[in-house]
């Protein structure tokens, strides 16, 4: 569980994602100069770095209202009308999480709504059906999604602000975790934040649960205060080794390796041989592991890294030289 009390509000307490936090300083300060709403913005990046908190952030910076839906909510163009049309003043935040989710025909009754501020809802059916044009208030669109490459063309034009999350830095993570040692008032030894950026797969979600945990072990070892000692042997316990892999992360690592002699070996049949679907094997799995340099994502299928077989303590096969060309990019 994620304690909402704790999500910074403000972006001067969002912490790292500096080149992000600057471009949105001044696309807040040119909004508000001008008195009109901020460009629709679509956010985009892996799971847990953060996108909900900077939408939330954007609304609070700009002292007007959000309203949160998600994409596998808006199945029908009824569905966003009746989202655009309530409660929605001037200038407000309209947050759609996991937007590549919306359904097409909703999705098309969007683009009007971003570009002229207005709705056309189909009253009546038949022949005698009509439509009406309903204006709607300037109003902000903020889309997330961890799977970019599925919005489609039309939708992805229609945002003027369009903004990548990066995985964060060991030291920012450790920033991260103590500011919520902190809040929740108890005490973090530097070095032992710092493990826990180490650990935590560059996610700031991750780094914030291994907090948690943490303290847990402290607190049933009868320690008043988190130390690097007690930290590691928490974490060892968990599973997450010292590169921040747990335990499903290095099954799929052993698989490749191991069942399919180090790939190339399709998606569709790596996510069967470890039991995991498909679509978490691509946005949670796979990005950490290939932004690490342990994976690669080739036009033939997904091939383990040299660095994958040290990683597993594992002999690097002969002939195995350099990366293999990268068709992912
Ligand atoms: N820059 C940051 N500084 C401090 N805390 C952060 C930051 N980014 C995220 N967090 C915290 O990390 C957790 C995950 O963030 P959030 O829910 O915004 O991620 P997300 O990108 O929306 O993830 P998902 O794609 O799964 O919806 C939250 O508890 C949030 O408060
Ligand atoms: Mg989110």
């Amino acid at each position: 569980m994620e304690d909402v009390a704790l999500r910074p509000k403000r972006l001067d307490d969002y912490v790292g994602q500096a080149p992000l936090k600057e471009k949105f300083r001044v696309y807040l300060d040119a909004a508000r100069r001008r008195g009109d709403a901020l460009d629709h913005v679509l956010l985009f990046g892996p799971p847990g770095l953060g996108k909900t908190t900077l939408a939330h952030i954007v609304a609070e910076e700009l002292g007007v209202g959000i309203r949160v839906t998600s994409g596998p909510a808006i199945e029908k163009p009824g569905d966003l009308a009746a989202i655009l049309t309530n409660a929605v003043q001037e200038g407000d935040v309209v947050f759609i999480d996991e937007i590549h989710r919306l359904g097409r025909a909703a999705e098309e009754h969007l683009y009007p709504a971003m570009e002229d501020f207005a709705i056309d809802l189909v009253l009546g059916q038949g022949p005698s059906a009509r439509t009406l044009r309903l204006d709607l208030p300037r109003f902000t669109l903020i889309g997330a999604t961890t799977r970019p490459g599925l919005i489609t063309g039309p939708l992805r034009s229609r945002f003027g602000i369009l903004e990548h999350l990066e995985y964060y830095r060991d030291e920012e993570l450790a920033e991260g975790v103590a500011r919520d040692a902190s809040l929740l008032g108890f005490e973090l030894d530097d070095d032992a934040a710092l493990e826990l950026g180490r650990r935590a797969r560059g996610t700031m979600r991750i780094a914030k649960r291994l907090l948690r945990r943490v303290r847990d072990y402290a607190e049933v070892a009868g320690e008043a205060r988190v130390t690097l000692e007690r930290t590691r042997m928490a974490l060892d316990e968990l599973g997450i080794d010292a590169a921040g892999l747990d335990r499903r992360d290095r099954i799929l690592l052993q698989a490749v390796v191991e069942r399919f002699a180090g790939g190339p070996v399709g998606v569709g049949t790596l996510a069967t041989a470890i039991g995991e679907d498909r679509a978490t094997l691509e946005e949670v799995y796979e990005p950490f592991l290939i932004q690490r340099g342990l994976l690669q994502r080739t036009q033939r299928g997904r091939v383990a890294t040299p660095a994958a077989y040290r990683h597993l303590g594992l002999p690097v096969p002969d002939g195995m030289g350099e990366p293999l060309f990268d068709a992912s990019s």
